[in-house]
């Protein structure tokens, strides 16, 4: 007959040297699986005598019991152990640096910002803002643009409403507007933005940037607009040798208006500005018609002053030998890689733009 106290006392003694799952499981079938020596004492208890059976069944059942509750509490304790391990080998430390740095780009749009918000810095414009989204009298009305203009059609605009009040701006001029109606001259800004218009092509796009400019003071004249103009085509295109000259046009905000080119000449079927044979328009401006003036409550005998606006979009083809417009907003990495500017290459006035 099986001894219970030296069975109690030998399992005391393993359950203490269990360690992980194998050894608990191992533990288990010694003692509780199908040949296991309790389950084996259980079936042979027929051949103990009848008096002595009960007290041997019954102390059987206890060290049965106390073997199981032993289990279930290194079960849970092995288990959480192995979670705690778990855990400690899938830690991400999150301040240690990439394996593989990927580094961005700067979009060329922005990287002519940068520049022509140095370039104008330089000569006192500071930078004014609007929203893209705009009503019909700051975008045309205000801009001596009045309703059946055919300047309206020829905007190719995006209403937003049926009435035509509210729109996307078709360009940065709203933003003279909303400048000189919040503010007394002299008023001298820049203003970059997005513009829309429908039109889709290789030189178009339904978005796109402009850079309206506006100077407004006492006695300011189209000499002043001249000078200012040659002084940013210049720096912009690094090149103190840059022609320019002003061709005679028709915007309804300006009078006189003038439209400007730039020359350049063309080398293996590619434009190179700078001195050349040819002229490409670059911008349009002229002086604030005396109409838009008074739309925003300023004396045009006291005041006056010059505006212009210029494709950034444009001026970034040009500078940087970028054929397709389209190709500035697909969004292809490679392009981004390619045409983008590192992070590091702030421009500057001192430092120098682009060179
Ligand atoms: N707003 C004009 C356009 O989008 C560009 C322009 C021309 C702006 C002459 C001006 C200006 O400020 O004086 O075509």
């Amino acid at each position: 007959m099986l001894d219970l106290k030296n069975l109690s006392s030998e399992i005391n003694l393993k359950i203490q040297q269990v360690k992980d799952r194998e050894t608990l499981e191992s533990l288990k079938t010694l003692y509780l699986g199908k040949k296991g020596i309790i389950t084996e004492a259980f079936k042979s208890m027929g051949k103990i005598d009848a008096d002595e059976r009960k007290n041997f069944a019954s102390e059987l059942n206890i060290i049965k019991s106390n073997l199981l509750d032993q289990i279930n509490s290194h079960q849970s304790k092995i288990e959480l152990k192995e979670i705690e391990e778990k855990l400690n080998s899938e830690e991400i430390d999150i301040t240690l640096p990439t394996k593989e740095i990927k580094k961005g780009k700067i979009h060329p749009v922005s990287q002519v910002i940068d520049e022509l918000t140095c370039i104008f810095a330089e000569i006192g414009f500071s930078v004014a803002e609007g929203p893209d989204i705009e009503n019909e009298f700051n975008n045309f009305t205000a801009l001596n643009t009045p309703e059946h203009h055919p300047a309206r059609d020829m905007h190719d605009t995006f209403y937003l409403d049926e009435d035509k009040k509210t729109l996307l701006r078709t360009h940065t001029s709203p933003v003279q507007i909303r400048t000189m109606l919040n503010n007394k001259p002299p008023i001298k800004i820049i203003a970059p933005g997005r513009t829309y218009r429908c039109d889709s092509d290789m030189t178009h796009t339904p978005m796109f940037h402009q850079l309206e400019g506006l100077y407004i003071g006492k006695d300011i004249n189209m000499g002043h607009l001249k000078g200012c103009l040659d002084f940013f085509l210049k720096k912009f295109f690094e090149d103190e040798n840059l022609e320019m000259r002003f061709r005679p046009s028709h915007f309804p905000f300006t009078e006189p208006s003038v439209e400007v080119d730039i020359s350049y000449k063309l080398e293996n079927n590619k434009i190179v500005v700078g001195k050349g044979d040819k002229w490409l328009e670059v911008l349009g401006c002229g002086m604030v018609h005396p109409n838009v003036l008074k739309n925003v409550k300023i004396d045009p005998k006291k005041f006056q002053g010059y505006a212009f606006g210029v494709g950034i979009d444009r001026l970034a083809m040009l500078k940087y030998g970028i054929t397709d417009l389209r190709s500035f907003f697909e969004g292809d990495l490679r392009w981004s890689n390619h045409y983008g500017f590192d992070a590091n290459d702030v421009p500057t006035n001192y430092r120098g733009l682009s060179k």
